[in-house]
């Protein structure tokens, strides 16, 4: 019951849309759904192209597996160049399983996100040059056209730091989740005429909550003003002075659960585009307005890839910024 009020509340929220396409393709969630919804029938769900997905991805990651367990304990103790986390892990257990299971989390968590949120950010760099230039000239003003930046070196350069927020504000890597109620309890919202009043949660109830629903949510920001365009502009200048209320932007979730590669992540991610701009100054896009379709397995993905070009810098146009 709770958790079908969550989701009709949920679909009264405004999607970006005006140039984004409409459409969000969303697998593994609706699967997660549909798998509680038809318990009973889940033996006879057709799990071919499944099985044969966890097949390939048990092959690849069980090679490095056995090649790390075959090293002697010297070898697996070298701090140098090459030490992986599978290294760590090896010192922590010898279960190839729990090897793999531990793998796997991390590259679900790790991989995706931060590939799927650099696209993103290339395809709105895309279509904002004045943003490109900004935002290259900070790096090259900041840290060079060739200096491989260090951790101050992306923590000072605030145009970066708030254009990979406002990436994560649009295009929230995880854009749905949900939760299932340990016990009987209830929530805040939800319930009433008018979903203002407290509603009863059931122990066992999912309850879906959708993070990209919350963040598009006009409610939830200050009125459209010249400082603050409006909420589906992608304008990393709106975070000058402005910061999001407690649990109303959440691309890393919080509480006990919150991603804990948040720093790993907007480092490696800044350090890229930091990378990429020292190189390329100009970003062409191949494709027009409309065409981006959002695709969320678990972790959003834009659909069809993100089309664009990159031109690189001529030395001379490096020295001149
Ligand atoms: C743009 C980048 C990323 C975003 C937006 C992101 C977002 C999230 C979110 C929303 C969760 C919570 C999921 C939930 O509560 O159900 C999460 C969990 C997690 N993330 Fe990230 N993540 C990112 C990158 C990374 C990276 C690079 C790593 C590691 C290398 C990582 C490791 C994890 C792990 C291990 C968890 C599970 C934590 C737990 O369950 O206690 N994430 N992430």
């Amino acid at each position: 019951m709770a958790s079908q009020d969550t989701s009709t509340r949920s679909s009264a929220y405004k999607v970006p849309s005006r140039e984004l396409g409409n459409s969000i393709l969303c697998g593994s969630n609706q699967s997660a759904i549909a798998d509680s919804r038809c318990r009973p029938f889940n033996p006879f769900v057709p799990r071919k192209s499944f099985n044969a997905g966890l097949k390939m991805i048990n092959n690849y990651l069980h090679f490095f597996i056995n090649r790390v367990q075959s090293l002697s304990s010297s070898d697996k103790d070298t701090k140098e160049e090459g030490y992986t986390f599978l290294h760590a892990l090896s010192h922590y257990t010898s279960s190839k399983q729990v090897m793999r299971d531990q793998l796997v989390s991390i590259l679900l968590a790790g991989r995706d996100t931060t590939a799927g949120t650099l696209s993103f950010l290339f395809y709105e760099l895309s279509r904002h040059p004045e943003i490109l230039a900004k935002l290259r000239n900070e790096i090259i003003q900041r840290i060079g056209p060739d200096k491989l930046p260090n951790f101050d070196d992306l923590r000072d350069c605030s145009y970066l730091q708030k254009t990979l927020s406002e990436t994560l504000r649009l295009y929230p890597a995880v854009p749905f989740n949900m939760r299932l109620a340990l016990k009987d309890t209830t929530l805040p919202h939800g319930g009433g005429p008018d979903g203002s009043q407290p509603i009863g949660v059931l122990k066992d109830t999912p309850i879906m909550y959708a993070v990209m629903h919350l963040q598009h949510n006009p409610h939830y920001y200050p009125p459209v003003s010249p400082e603050f365009p409006d909420i589906d502009n992608f304008c990393p200048e709106r975070w000058n002075r402005w910061t999001p209320k407690p649990w109303t932007y959440l691309p890393f979730n919080g509480g006990p659960r919150i991603c804990i590669g948040q720093q790993f992540a907007l480092t490696e991610m800044g350090y890229t585009v930091v990378r990429m701009l020292q190189k390329f100054e100009r970003i062409d896009r191949y494709w027009k307005d409309g065409e981006m379709i959002l695709k969320s397995d678990i972790v959003m993905a834009p659909a069809n890839g993100v089309r664009v070009g990159f031109w690189e810098a001529t030395s001379a146009k490096r020295q001149e910024l």
